[in-house]
């Protein structure tokens, strides 16, 4: 079972020939990275066959490959999520795309929420690992052996380790949890939060997890970044909205894109 990853690479490569070497993911409030991208071409992802056209408002919906900081990287600029549709393996088309292109490494990001008190709206949190509480999976209907996936090691050391000298580096006090997948779209009860932190989840929130599976299925390393955009429910005073999600990436936006440059120049160096 595959998707329409080489036919989309190949509309890509038709506008800027190349292989790419990392794919990245953008999710809410997180696009303005792609605005960074140099000798850009961008593709909607309407041009794309059987790319889904997220209905998030701040998703902007195109490939933007080109290269930052000198490294060719392939970026999809909103995704879609399980949510909007009911298909767990929504993203299977776009994550085959990254790799088709050449990327081995793909660097998700997504807007959360923090299930700790000291890990703050605003900041960001590398993923080390996540708790699939959807009980969905991409893989479901896959024929082959391979879909017996291994996921001890999904999201990878070395890449994290790179992306914690980045922070050392520019000063950046960078936390590090476990991310907790919940489909969405309505957010989390406070005592769904309850459970989530006893259950050992540091953040929550409504994508990355399908995307990550997806590319470990593909062979690719996986690095992941949450940036935390308001606590759990029955954390925080105010109710929980989109609109703060979206507001609030958008101020943890600089922090994030000083990771990932240096996070980028790093791989190039290597
Ligand atoms: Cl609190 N929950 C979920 N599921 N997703 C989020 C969130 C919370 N905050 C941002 N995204």
């Amino acid at each position: 079972m595959s998707g329409f990853g080489r036919e989309c690479a190949e509309i890509v490569r038709a506008a800027r020939p190349g292989s790419y070497r990392i794919g990245m993911i953008l999710g809410s409030g997180l696009g303005t990275l792609a605005d960074e991208v140099e000798d850009a071409v961008r593709i909607s992802y309407n041009k794309l066959p059987e790319f889904p056209v997220s209905t998030v408002t701040s998703h902007s919906s195109e490939l933007v490959a080109g290269t930052l900081c000198g490294v060719p990287v392939a970026i999809l600029s909103g995704r879609a999520h399980y949510y909007e549709s009911g298909n767990p393996s929504v993203m299977r088309t776009p994550v085959e795309t990254l790799k088709e292109l050449g990327c081995d490494i793909l660097l998700a990001t997504n807007a959360a929420g923090s299930l700790r008190q000291e890990v703050t709206p605003g900041s960001p949190m590398l993923i080390s690992d996540h708790i699939n509480w959807s009980g969905l999976n991409p893989l479901i209907g896959e024929e082959d052996e391979s879909r017996f996936l291994d996921m001890s090691a999904a999201y990878d050391a070395d890449l994290r380790d790179t992306m914690k000298k980045v922070a050392r580096e520019t000063g950046e006090d960078v936390a590090e949890g476990v991310y907790m997948w919940f489909s969405g779209p309505s957010f989390e009860t406070p005592a769904e939060i309850r459970m989530a932190r006893g259950l050992g989840a540091d953040a929550v929130g409504m994508s990355t997890v399908p995307e990550v599976i997806m590319a470990r299925f593909l062979g690719m390393r996986v690095a992941a970044m949450s940036i935390i955009t308001n606590y759990g429910a029955g954390m925080q005073a105010t109710a929980l909205s989109h609109d703060e999600t979206k507001s609030v990436a958008l101020t943890g936006m600089d922090r994030m894109k000083q990771l990932v440059r240096g996070f980028v120049k790093e791989i190039g160096n290597e």
